[in-house]
């Protein structure tokens, strides 16, 4: 129990009628007691919350003197000021000029009037004359009556009502207004706080005590705290739609939370030449510790090997010597085609021989860019391929029609371009509505057969595939400008919380 709370509760013990005003009792305590109105009506209501007390508010209306009132109260109205002057200046009288002179402008403008309604003043051609011999300054004597109150917030019923809206008018008081409690004894009251249990325990029902203990009521109407659970960033909302999306056109979601690879699986099994400029550490971020892969598998690297030294399937291949060592360094996958190739190797050597499949991966890659308001060194790919007897280009463009359909993007062209991997490539554009432009959103392709040959797939299998980034669509949707603000150490924690769910309709 506090000290305060045990104050209030003797207070209601010893008072004749069991009952005190907050304002009043707080005005009793000396002034360095450091116990303010608040801290009363705040215990108080704690008490009340138990029962211990009931509380009636009371509004008590005062007046409060303002700055000029204060002036008044010293120095006197500026009627009381004008006739003094006046006064002073015997038989001859003072001219407004005169008055302006000796009280000031603001004085003389207020105060002239009013002592003619008094009939203090008289005007004789342009000078004005005293007529009383003295005068009471009323309205210097009503401030002082008002501030002289004992307690000055109890003023409201010193003065009758219209002498009060009178000095309002004049600005000399305000109204104002505070609010106080009447304490009685409630049902429960006791001269002691007994704290509620807040839980039931072992031990109370150990030792039987909780059939004489009194718990806390539940407080329905509190507000719940804050559950502070996971939120999905925008990037991850806009990748479970595009999750769901794949899911129902029957692709199926690849392995891709391995960041590391080796260049034999990001770029060798590519058809990608080990003099390619994307693999020099401008483009490409190489792993110092593990620098080299343990393994890769045997008979298919050879293979990669010899499509790469001699070609095969048709090709002429490169024409270099292809160097161990190169694809054995390690790095932080540029793409998941990385992936897509391992999952295309695994099909073509499972068991029963191969199987058509749909497959989908969203995740992050990694490039030595530098850094703008729309690149960063790591980024999320969203990547598709489809492996099938007989598949054609026709086939490539009606998958990424039906894709792009259903994220929002309805017109599309396709533009011949050139990935080592892929034969034909087309980079694919879609009008962007807000940007009223065509704009790149994605990448494609068939696998070239000096990718899909090595691998062992059937020879009349063919694989098509396409890419885009998770970012582009991800602040289009978000109407987000600059990618930091999306991804990295300067995203606002708060915007993750607030983002909208997406759905693309
Ligand atoms: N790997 C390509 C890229 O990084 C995307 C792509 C995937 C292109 C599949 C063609 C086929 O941009």
């Amino acid at each position: 129990m506090s000290a305060i709370e045990g104050q209030i509760l003797n207070q209601l013990a010893i008072s004749k009628d069991s009952s005190f005003n907050t304002y009043e009792f707080a005005s009793n305590l000396p002034p360095d007691y450091g116990v303010s109105h608040e801290n009363i009506v705040g215990t108080s209501k704690s008490l009340a919350g138990d029962g211990y007390v009931i509380m009636k508010s009371s509004k008590i209306d005062y007046w409060e003197l303002t700055d000029e009132g204060r002036t008044v109260l010293r120095e006197g109205s500026q009627e009381a000021k004008c006739f003094k002057a006046i006064k002073a200046s015997g038989e001859g009288g003072l001219d407004r000029k005169d008055l302006e002179e000796a009280v000031g402008k603001g004085a003389a403008k207020v105060g002239m009037g009013n002592c003619m309604k008094n009939k203090w003043i008289a005007k004789e051609g342009d000078k004005m004359k005293a007529k009383a011999t003295d005068i009471e300054d009323i309205v210097q004597i009503q401030l002082s009556k008002l501030s002289g109150c004992a307690n000055p917030e109890d003023n409201g019923a010193v003065l009758p009502g219209k002498d009060a809206s009178l000095l309002k008018k004049r600005k000399l008081v305000v109204g104002k207004s505070r609010t106080s409690y009447d304490v009685t004894r409630g049902p429960e009251y006791a001269e002691e706080r007994v704290k509620k249990a807040a839980d039931l325990t072992k031990e109370m029902i150990d030792s039987g005590a909780w059939e004489t203990t009194k718990f806390k009521a539940y407080n329905f109407k509190t507000v719940g705290e804050k559950v502070g659970g996971g939120y999905l960033h925008p990037l991850l909302k806009v990748r479970a739609e595009f999750r769901k999306i794949l899911c129902q056109m029957g692709f199926e979601e690849m392995p891709t939370n391995k960041w590391v690879e080796s260049s034999f699986w990001n770029f060798d099994t590519l058809f990608q030449p080990q003099s390619h400029p994307a693999r020099d550490a401008h483009d490409t971020f190489f792993i110092k510790d593990p620098a080299q892969t343990v393994s890769v598998p045997k008979d298919y690297y050879s293979r990669v090997v010899k499509m790469h030294e001699e070609g095969g399937s048709g090709s002429i291949g490169y024409r270099y010597n292809f160097k161990p060592s190169d694809a054995r360094k390690n790095l932080l996958r540029t793409h998941t085609t990385a992936v897509s190739s391992q999952m295309l190797y695994k099909l073509a050597n499972q068991e029963g021989g191969f199987q058509p499949r749909r497959y989908f991966s969203i995740d992050r890659v990694f490039r030595n860019e530098s850094m703008d308001a729309t690149h960063l060194c790591e980024f999320h790919q969203v990547e598709g391929l489809v492996a099938d007897y007989n598949l054609s280009l026709g086939d490539l463009i009606g998958t990424i029609e039906t894709f792009f359909k259903k994220i929002g993007i309805t017109q599309l062209r396709f533009k011949p371009a050139f990935n080592p991997y892929t034969e034909p490539s087309m980079e694919i554009f879609g009008y962007h509505p807000d940007l009223k432009k065509w704009t790149e959103i994605g990448n494609s392709g068939m696998f070239r057969p000096e990718m899909l040959a090595p691998m062992g797939l059937p020879p009349n299998v063919r694989v098509i595939a396409w890419g885009l980034s998770l970012e582009r669509p991800t602040m289009i949707k978000y109407r987000i400008k600059n990618i930091r603000d999306l991804f990295g150490h300067k995203v606002e924690l708060a915007r993750t919380k607030t983002a909208p769910v997406c759905r693309f309709d």
